[in-house]
């Protein structure tokens, strides 16, 4: 295919796409311009989520938990998680769409983690994949990234490692610790990692992987100097039954909206006050007088 096919970006002209990519992103940390992201499992809050202005919107693997009643995220498969990723993307014009690889899809073998990531891209449409952990997952950076898939990485309170830390713990709280965790992110940056996800550490920690730093870093439950910050959709709207975690902020209450229109509908569905004329379909006159018509010569015939 000719280079005439492609609408090639050129940086001194007006770009004629919105849609943001990793440039956008970059761009975000060089000018201390706050990235924001926000999880999406559906098509129907994509599209809320995306036309809202969020920058990226990650499918994350929280959708064991908030979308499939799991008590961790370790079940959720591949196939789970492209069918959520195609979903995503197909509500999705602006934001950039980044999928998280499953717990088990990539911590077996770099050759899995490299066909596994070859599947979101090609098979849903995802910009990017999301994979947990520093030093042990810098082969498969460095492989993902010579095979053109743009990688976000996770450090700090990593899900997947839930029974390793015995419990969702905030990470990052001794020297040691912390230099262990700023090692890894630069690590991965050297490894070609686009940016960072920094998860249940101290602010302070987080200020300093931040400033160390090229790559943009998205904070949850790390502080206000991280490059963008992440939550869960689901946390936000109060529809996660779960006691939020302290670095949750609740904007809306989805649960209550929902419960409330469920009750009244239910109500009048009992009344007999729904559905209304409104809410009806009518026979043409034509019609009426034809059915009418038809049953009173069946009435004769009785
Ligand atoms: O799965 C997820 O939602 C995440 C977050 C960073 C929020 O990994």
């Amino acid at each position: 295919m000719s280079l005439t096919h492609f609408r090639i970006a050129d940086s001194s002209a007006p770009a004629r796409t919105s849609r943001v990519t990793i440039q956008t992103i970059q761009d975000k940390k060089s000018h201390g311009t706050p990235i924001v992201a926000l999880t999406a499992y559906d098509y129907a809050t994509a599209r809320l989520v995306d036309e809202a202005g969020v920058d990226v919107i990650l499918v994350g693997d929280s959708l064991a938990m908030v979308v499939m009643g799991y008590e961790n995220t370790l079940p959720v498969t591949m196939e789970e998680m492209l069918l959520h990723t195609r979903a995503v993307r197909r509500a999705v014009k602006r934001a950039m769409v980044v999928a998280d690889m499953p717990f088990g899809s990539y911590q077996v073998s770099t050759a899995d983690g490299l066909a596994n990531a070859t599947r979101f891209v090609k098979e849903s449409g995802a910009q990017a994949v999301k994979l947990e952990g520093g030093a042990s997952r810098l082969e498969l950076v460095k492989r993902l990234t010579d095979a053109e898939i743009p990688v976000m990485a996770h450090l700090g309170l990593t899900p997947q490692s839930v029974h390793r830390m015995s419990g969702y713990r905030v990470q990052g709280k001794s020297v040691a610790a912390i230099h262990h965790l700023v090692k890894d992110a630069l690590a991965l940056e050297a490894a070609g990692a686009f940016a960072v996800v920094l998860e249940g550490i101290p602010t302070e920690v987080a200020q300093r992987i931040t400033a160390a730093l090229h790559i943009p870093t998205i904070g949850i439950g790390a502080g206000v100097h991280c490059d963008g910050q992440i939550l869960v959709l689901h946390d936000l709207i109060n529809l996660s039954f779960s006691d939020p975690a302290k670095f949750v902020r609740r904007y809306a209450d989805a649960s209550a909206l929902i419960t409330d229109a469920v009750q009244r509908y239910s109500q009048d569905v009992q009344a007999r006050s729904f559905p209304g004329e409104a809410e009806s379909y009518h026979l043409s006159k034509d019609a009426m007088a034809a059915l009418l018509q038809e049953e009173s010569v069946a009435r004769r015939k009785a």
